[in-house]
């Protein structure tokens, strides 16, 4: 009997809540499609956000007024190119200018060009490496020393397609980038977690998203739909409810993993 009101007092006192009130996220590529979807997750679950376009205005404020008419979380649009050092930044800097400070960072923007070996050259190759690794490596890097010990969280965009045998020749550079952000994800997780801080990645498999539609004809699109279970391209709402968890209190314990949100697309 003891022992069982001592096990109720204590869950009363520890359980890890699934909240985000107060908390400051930073999405980078948060305008539409995926980024879009988490940074509306995150301030339903009462964050405050900051939502990063680069061409886009008019998507990124109605993602703004969309948090804000919540009442939960506030939100603040800012333009800045993910893709620089200089962009990821300012956009740390305007984070901290609006809202005091940075609990979250979700480095979700990111290309996802074709090309095959015969066809790729430098600039493709740059390009990809730029958005995709470069930057929110350099981004963690600065974020890093803002964010709270414990609590903080940084999370990384790859794809299930580093590990699906589907894979295509004109995914060359795609997975290439992917295959690197999952092995810095490994080791950040190892060095940050001395300070409790989490690492995590998140791999979606085929998402609806106007980058996953270029360049498809609608039939390969249908084949690619049917490579799951449950016969359907993944939407962004299917992707941002796990990025939203993995950021809050309850998924302390969930560090240095890569967590693949896809339907059953790759098991
Ligand atoms: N869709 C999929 O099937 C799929 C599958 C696996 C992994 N992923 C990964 O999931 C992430 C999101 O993909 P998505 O399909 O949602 O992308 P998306 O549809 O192309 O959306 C891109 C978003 O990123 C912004 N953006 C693009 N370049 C930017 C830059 N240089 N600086 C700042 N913002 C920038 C866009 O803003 P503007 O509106 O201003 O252009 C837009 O809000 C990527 O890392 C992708 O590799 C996607």
């Amino acid at each position: 009997m003891k022992m069982k009101q001592q096990a109720s007092a204590s869950s009363q006192i520890f359980l890890p809540s699934t909240s985000l009130l107060g908390k400051v996220a930073v999405i980078t590529g948060s305008s539409r499609s995926i980024g879009a979807s988490i940074a509306r997750h995150m301030g339903e679950q009462g964050a405050n956000v900051v939502v990063n376009y680069v061409n886009d205005v008019a998507a990124a404020e109605e993602v703004v007024q969309a948090i804000r008419s919540h009442g939960k979380g506030g939100a603040i649009a800012v333009r800045a190119d993910s893709s620089t050092l200089e962009g990821g930044k300012l956009l740390l800097d305007e984070a901290v200018k609006t809202f005091g400070k940075i609990d979250i960072l979700v480095l979700n923007a990111g290309i996802m060009g074709s090309k095959t070996l015969n066809e790729v050259d430098e600039a493709f190759f740059d390009q990809h490496f730029n958005i995709n690794v470069k930057a929110p490596l350099f981004m963690a890097k600065a974020v890093a020393p803002l964010l709270p010990s414990p609590g903080g969280r940084i999370i990384f965009f790859s794809s299930s397609l580093t590990t699906a045998s589907t894979v295509t020749p004109n995914a060359l550079c795609y997975l290439a980038t992917k295959g690197a952000i999952e092995q810095i994800a490994r080791v950040l997780a190892k060095d940050l977690g001395s300070r409790h801080i989490t690492v995590n990645t998140i791999s979606p498999g085929p998402v609806d998203t106007p980058q996953f539609r270029e360049g498809k004809a609608q039939s390969v699109l249908d084949s690619i739909a049917k490579q799951n279970p449950f016969r359907r391209l993944g939407e962004p709402d299917d992707i941002a409810p796990i990025v939203a968890f993995l950021a809050s209190q309850a998924a302390q314990w969930i560090t240095g993993q890569n967590i693949r949100v896809n339907g059953g697309f790759v098991v």
